[in-house]
């Protein structure tokens, strides 16, 4: 009895460590990664990969001082200086999280 519960907790033990690792793995890079595909695929050509490039007159994204609400406000409905909104561009919550984060890594300041 003592040994199977040893062997049981041992492989629960095996089990934890495997499925762990893969959590934080996904956790680590899925929502950064998406998001920074995000921001490539639509808002690079005009903000540029680092942010700052200022392409079309577009804001210079790492000395905004946006809110992280106002930042979803501007990404899902633009603004009156030249942003589009991208409401129909995010199939789920996740994704705008994901490159409304990714927006806050071009911060420099
Ligand atoms: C066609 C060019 C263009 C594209 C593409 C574009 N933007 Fe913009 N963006 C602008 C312009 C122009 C502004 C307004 C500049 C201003 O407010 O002074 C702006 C403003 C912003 C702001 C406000 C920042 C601030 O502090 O004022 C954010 C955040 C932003 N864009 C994020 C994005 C994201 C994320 C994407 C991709 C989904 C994107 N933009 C795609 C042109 C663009």
């Amino acid at each position: 009895m003592v040994l199977r519960t040893l062997l049981f907790s041992a492989f629960l033990g095996l089990a934890a460590c495997s499925s762990s690792e893969t959590v934080e793995l996904n956790a680590a890079s899925k929502p950064a990664e998406s998001g920074q595909k995000l921001y490539k695929k639509y808002c690079q050509s005009c903000h540029g990969k680092n942010g700052d490039a200022q392409r079309g007159n577009a804001a210079d994204l790492t000395q905004s001082t946006f809110t992280e609400a106002q930042v979803r406000d501007v990404i899902l409905n633009g603004n009156d200086k030249g942003m589009m909104g991208y409401k129909n561009l995010f199939e789920t919550e996740a994704e705008l999280d994901s490159l409304v984060q990714h927006v806050f890594t071009l911060r420099t300041k």
